[in-house]
C-alpha cells in the first residue's frame, strides 16, 4: 500500500492495525488468528468519505483506477459496463442541484412525520408513500430517506463537493445478474482509488439522474445503458477514518460433513 493510503487508514480502531506480517503467507499457511494482510486490511479499513479538498485528483490516477476497474469478473466475463467520468465543477453543481431538487419533490409529500396524525395531509402523504414504495421498492429505508430530508434542506451535497465523479453505467443486456457485475465493478474501482490514498463514496442517490432525458444526454447514457449508482472520489479532507461504522455479524449457515451449524 502506498504511503498516502498507510497514512488514511492508520487511526482506524483495528486491534490488528500494526501488526503487519512480515511476508506474504503460502495459500493455507496461515494460522487461526494471524494478523490481517495488506489486502484484507485495506478492505477493514477503508471508509466512505463525505468530506473532499478542493484539489483535482491527476487524470492519470483515475485513468489508473478504471484500469482495476477493467478487470472486474463478471458473469460469462460478459463486462456489463461503461464509464462516464466528470470533473468539470461547474457540471457537478449541476448535477448536485439537480438531484437535490429531485430530492425536495420526493421528500416534502412523501415524509409524513412532517404532518400530524388524523389529519388529510398526514393520510395524503401516508397513502403517496406507499405506491412510491410500490413504484421503488428497497428505497423507502429510513437511511436513504433521512438523506433525502437533508438534501433536500441544503445540509449536504448528493456528490459531497467531490471533484471528480466516476459513473458506471450498466449494460442491461449483461448476462445473468448485471446489477451484481456492477457492484463487483464499483468494488474494484473503490478499492483500487483507497490503494491510491484517495477517498471514495458511493452515490445511489445519482440514480436520480437516470430518470432525466436531459442528464441521461448530458451523460451520454443511451440505451441500454442505465445510471444506477455514481462514486465520488477526491482527496480526503479531515480524518474521517477515525469514525467507526457499525457492521452487523450476520448469520453464517455453515453445512458441513452431514452436519449444519449456525454462527455469527
Ligand atoms: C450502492 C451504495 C450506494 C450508496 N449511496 C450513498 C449515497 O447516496 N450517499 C452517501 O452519502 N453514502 C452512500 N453510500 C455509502 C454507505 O452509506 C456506506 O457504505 C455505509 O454507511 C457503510 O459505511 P462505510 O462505507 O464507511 O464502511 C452508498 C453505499 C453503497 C454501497
Amino acid at each position: 500500500m502506498s504511503d498516502a493510503a498507510q497514512n488514511i487508514v492508520e487511526t482506524d480502531d483495528l486491534e490488528q492495525a500494526d501488526q503487519r506480517p512480515a511476508r506474504k503467507a503460502k495459500p493455507g499457511e496461515l494460522e487461526e488468528g494471524a494478523p490481517w494482510n495488506t489486502i484484507e486490511e485495506a478492505f477493514l479499513k477503508r471508509r466512505s468519505i463525505r468530506k473532499f479538498k478542493k484539489k483535482q485528483v491527476p487524470a492519470h490516477l483515475i485513468r489508473r483506477v478504471l484500469e482495476i476497474g477493467r478487470f472486474a469478473p463478471s458473469q460469462g466475463n460478459c463486462q456489463p459496463w461503461k464509464f462516464v467520468v466528470v470533473r468539470d465543477r461547474q457540471m457537478i453543481t449541476e448535477m448536485e442541484d439537480f438531484c437535490a431538487g429531485m430530492c425536495k419533490k420526493i421528500s416534502v409529500p412523501l415524509d409524513y412525520t412532517l404532518h400530524k396524525k388524523g389529519t388529510f395531509a398526514r393520510w395524503r402523504s401516508e397513502t403517496f408513500l406507499k405506491l412510491f414504495a410500490k413504484w421503488r421498492p428497497n428505497t423507502m429505508h429510513p437511511i436513504p430517506f433521512g438523506a433525502v430530508s437533508l438534501i433536500a434542506q441544503d445540509r449536504f451535497k448528493v456528490f459531497h463537493h467531490a471533484p471528480t465523479i466516476i459513473i458506471p453505467l450498466m449494460d442491461t443486456r449483461g448476462i445473468g445478474h448485471p446489477q451484481v457485475d456492477l457492484g463487483i465493478v464499483g468494488t474494484n474501482l473503490v478499492m483500487a482509488a483507497h490503494s491510491l490514498g484517495l477517498g471514495t463514496c458511493w452515490v445511489g442517490l445519482s440514480s436520480f439522474l437516470n430518470d432525466s432525458p436531459e442528464w441521461r444526454e448530458r451523460l451520454g447514457v443511451e440505451e441500454p445503458y442505465e445510471l444506477l449508482e455514481a462514486i465520488s472520489v477526491g482527496y480526503v479532507l479531515g480524518k474521517p477514518m477515525e469514525n467507526t461504522v457499525a457492521r452487523e455479524t450476520h448469520e453464517t449457515l455453515w453445512i458441513e460433513d452431514g452436519k449444519k451449524e449456525l454462527f455469527y
